[in-house]
């Protein structure tokens, strides 16, 4: 495996040319690190899936550097143009209707009709994306189900051995990953995945009420056509974790093993060895920033048998996005 810069012009080139090849290179963006393979090339998109343990049912995002895109390779309603002439780049994912002749391999849509494509800030995956190939799947460079990667030390200790480079671009300025929207039906859209875009700015550029699919613990799935790999369990660490409500933390008693993650510094008392927390005042976008690094290393931390971790109360914005990732990640395959 190989360790690139994303501040060499070398390694950039040297970057582009695996990815050329057919080999897989993680890459930063400004969510998560992706695990990005040509889109055009079939064996190296079913790589992708090998290599993360990901069923082949649930299709890829494809990285682009800009937009819009030939008619042939996606079809680009009117309200896809406003989304992308407001919010790209930047953690946006729209689901549109496949092209006719769409040059991408149909792995990525993973039999479905429609494909997601971003257009991603991160300026390292912008100066790769310009340097070409174009364009670029990429899922979370995780094993599938786990956390997603928030640095390239992230990315090594999970699939080093198993991908040929890791692009570091340091450490993802949002934290969590893009909003997923579909504009499938341009005239109903509907957020499948809540993240740093909100509903309420998606309506606002958009002029139109916008739907959020219902899903996740105790709601019933998604409609698996419309939102294919939206399992509840998803994002988890492999210590059991459990989600306390926001402002309830005082009155938890831990066991010695367990481990309390706070959204903000607890205030009064001091805390105890096994307290932690996301931000110093509850601000959501430092909380979603480190969201996923903390329960990493809580995960690898052999003193915690168990993490109790505090959920935002509010539903809306990035809380609802920092809910949903909670939510999954303690619906876990161990609970
Ligand atoms: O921020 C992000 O979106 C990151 C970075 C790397 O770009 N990517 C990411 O990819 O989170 P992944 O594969 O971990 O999650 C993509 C989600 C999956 O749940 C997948 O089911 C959904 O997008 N998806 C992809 N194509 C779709 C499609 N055609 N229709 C509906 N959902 C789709
Ligand atoms: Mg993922």
């Amino acid at each position: 495996m190989e360790r690139l810069s994303g501040q060499s012009a070398t390694d950039l080139d040297r970057a582009a040319e695996l990815l050329r090849k057919g080999r897989l290179v993680a890459v930063p963006t400004e969510t998560v690190y992706g695990l990005a393979a040509d889109a055009r090339q079939d064996a190296a998109v079913r790589h992708v899936f090998t290599v993360k343990g990901r069923p082949l049912l649930d299709p890829l995002i494809v990285h682009l550097p800009s937009s819009p895109l030939p008619a042939k390779e996606v079809e680009w309603p009117e309200a896809a143009r406003l989304l992308a002439d407001t919010l790209w780049p930047g953690p946006l994912t729209l689901v549109l209707r496949r092209g006719d002749s769409c040059s991408w391999s149909p792995l990525v849509s993973a039999g479905l009709p429609t494909v997601a494509i971003r257009v991603p800030e991160h300026p390292v995956l912008q100066e790769l994306l310009h340097r070409g190939p174009l364009p670029l799947a990429a899922p979370s460079a995780n094993p599938f189900g786990y956390l997603s990667p928030t640095t390239a030390e992230h990315v090594e200790e999970q699939l080093g051995e198993q991908i040929d480079a890791i692009l570091d671009g340091g450490p993802c300025a949002h934290g969590v990953e893009s909003t997923i929207l579909s504009l499938v039906h341009p005239e109903r859209p509907t957020v499948l995945r809540p993240g740093p875009v909100s509903r309420e700015t998606l309506a606002h550029v958009l002029g139109l009420e916008v739907e959020q699919v219902t899903r996740g613990p105790g709601r019933g799935a998604a409609d698996p056509q419309l939102a294919p790999g939206q399992l509840p369990s998803h994002y988890s660490p492999h210590t059991p974790l459990r989600l306390f409500p926001e402002g309830a933390g005082a009155s938890l008693d831990p066991e010695p093993d367990t481990a309390r993650v706070f959204l903000q510094r607890p205030s009064g008392g001091s805390p105890g060895d096994l307290d932690f927390w996301w931000s110093e005042d509850g601000d959501p976008v430092t909380v979603a920033r480190s969201l996923f690094a903390l329960l990493r290393r809580l995960d690898r931390d052999p003193r915690v048998s168990l993490i109790l971790a505090e959920q935002p109360a509010s539903l809306e914005g990035l809380e609802g996005a920092l809910r949903d990732r909670l939510s999954r990640a303690a619906h876990a395959r161990h609970s």
